[in-house]
């Protein structure tokens, strides 16, 4: 049966076209992705289904019954439940509370939480739902939240579940985890619509894949009878390169030193230890590391961020150790920082003043703020990083993640930096615009620039990268110029690689 039928949804904002003539059919019992790089329109679509938005044209079936859905309580009450992007929990509540909020079991009048606490816990261990019943939401991992949100849906009987980009919040472990619920949901005979941009996890979890492009629906497969490939070529609209051309470079003077720095935190913990970096022009270097093993306190301090409790920082020979950010900027560094929306971003701001944050000297000319240089620029920034805008004066916040971070590496690769420190340069972005995230700093590397790239990508680093460091709380614990994934990923584990399977590794590194 088809559960959902959208036919002919056009949905618009001002003359903006979001949702372009969408037909797109849902089976019941599925587990359909809808795939689409940043901006192509699914959670509009979506939020058309929840009641969100009015489309303005077009009609939804459910059941196979043409139906109007004004508002999310109607969505609910026709069995549909949203996982969104951004939670809606009450960060004061405890779990329960959260997941059953408006619909309380009652007892005399008063609400009984002895029962709530028991439907939730059988629902929790029917599909692997752990929480914690009795817990405030701000106490809990991201990853326990989202569960939570899972659980007030199903607490309200949804039959339809719709996932809004839920991996982009989780560790891969929790991913795991995440497509295990999935596929008990599905076992137990529930309908479920999968946003995302990742076309591994599109092969991995889906029946049905249907891409949109552009605000428009651009195929419907079989996930059995798709590839990674094809799925790219149509979310792209051209034929990408999964995998990265890196040209020999030729490596020059050393551009950065990190020279024996630590950092100690509040408690007297060392967060760095006796770090020793030294990047060359026209080399990458990597940081390789779990989250949370001291690459943010790095990127801080060589960015400025974060005073270093001892050792050097020193750029194209001068000691900047103890300069501020804008000292370092003038100096020639390059930040593209790892968190884009508290670092990288006023969201606040158009895409011009965004463009020129940081580097407002070179556009003011005797307190005057050089309008029409602004305006050239910024131009030239947005068409060369391809920042899908509608104008330079829209705000950054209504740009898509992917566009954001292409604004954010646009200003920073255009000043003509010595050292660019690039953290996590493709974190939430969609594979079109990390295939363009990656040309651009290749091309940098190929302009003799020095890079950090600190990323938790471990394809990234390997395709990219010219040596890399490993990092293991909050120290160096290995450098080469060659790893294997497998390797790199017990030596981020904190585990040494035994003598034999070195000897192993080396020798297949060799025979590749
Ligand atoms: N409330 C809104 N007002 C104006 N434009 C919007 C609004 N919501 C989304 N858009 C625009 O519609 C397009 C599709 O957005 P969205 O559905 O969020 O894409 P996706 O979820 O595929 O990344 C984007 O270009 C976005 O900027
Ligand atoms: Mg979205």
């Amino acid at each position: 049966m088809n559960i959902i039928e959208f036919k002919g949804i056009t949905k618009k904002f001002g003359d903006f076209i979001a949702n372009d003539k969408i037909d797109l059919t849902i089976k019941k019992g599925e587990i359909h992705c809808l795939l689409g790089e940043n901006g192509a329109g699914k959670t509009t679509l979506m939020n058309n289904l929840f009641g969100l938005y009015n489309p303005e044209e077009g009609e939804i079936f459910l059941r196979e019954k043409p139906c109007k859905i004004d508002n999310p309580h109607k969505a609910i009450e026709l069995g549909l439940g949203m996982i969104h992007q951004h939670f809606m929990l009450i960060d004061r509540l405890t779990t329960t509370e959260n997941i059953i909020v408006g619909e309380e079991p009652l007892k005399n009048g008063l609400v009984d939480m002895k029962k709530a606490r028991e439907q939730v816990k059988q629902i929790s261990d029917n599909y692997h739902l752990a929480v914690k019943t009795n817990e405030k939401i701000e106490n809990i991992s991201v990853g326990e939240q989202q569960r939570v949100e899972i659980l007030k849906v199903l607490y309200r009987k949804a039959e339809i579940l719709i996932f809004d980009e839920p991996t982009a919040v989780l560790t891969p472990q929790e991913v795991n985890n995440l497509f295990t619920t999935l596929r008990e949901l599905k076992a137990g005979g529930k309908t479920i619509i999968f946003i995302t941009h990742k076309l591994e996890e599109t092969m991995n979890i889906s029946d049905r894949v249907t891409v949109l492009r552009k605000g428009k629906v651009i195929g419907t497969v079989n996930t059995c009878d798709t590839s990674p490939k094809e799925l790219a070529r149509m979310m792209v609209g051209r034929e990408v390169l999964l995998n990265v051309n890196k040209e020999k470079s030729d490596v020059g003077d050393n551009v950065l030193e990190v020279k024996d720095i630590s950092l100690t935190g509040k408690h007297k913990n060392l967060l760095l230890k006796n770090i020793n970096i030294s990047i060359r022009k026209g080399e990458i270097v990597g940081i390789a590391g779990v989250s949370g093993n001291g690459q943010l306190e790095l990127e801080e301090c060589i960015a400025g961020l974060r005073k270093v409790t001892s050792g050097k920082i020193i750029l194209d020979s001068e000691d900047i150790t103890h300069a501020p950010t804008g000292i370092r900027r003038k100096r020639g560094l390059s930040h593209i920082p790892s968190d884009r929306l508290k670092r990288g971003l006023v969201p606040s701001y158009s895409l011009a003043k965004n463009i020129i944050l940081g580097n407002q000297d070179s556009f003011t000319k005797n307190g005057f703020l050089l309008q029409n240089d602004i305006n050239k620029y910024c131009k030239e920034v947005l068409e060369k990083f391809d920042v899908r805008c509608q104008s330079m004066n829209d705000t950054a916040n209504n740009l898509s993640g992917g566009n954001q971070q292409k604004l954010v590496i646009g200003r920073e690769l255009s000043t003509d930096p010595k050292f660019i420190l690039a953290a996590q340069p493709t974190r939430g972005v969609d594979v079109g615009a990390i295939e363009f995230i990656h040309n651009n700093i290749l091309e940098m590397r190929k302009q003799n620039k020095a890079i950090l790239l600190i990323s938790a990508e471990l394809e990234e680093l390997l395709s990219l990268a010219d040596r890399i460091l490993v990092i293991y709380e909050g120290e160096i614990v290995s450098k080469k110029n060659n790893y294997t994934k497998e390797e790199l990923g017990l030596l981020m584990a904190g585990k040494k690689v035994p003598e034999e399977e070195k000897k192993e590794l080396e020798n297949r590194i060799q025979n590749d």
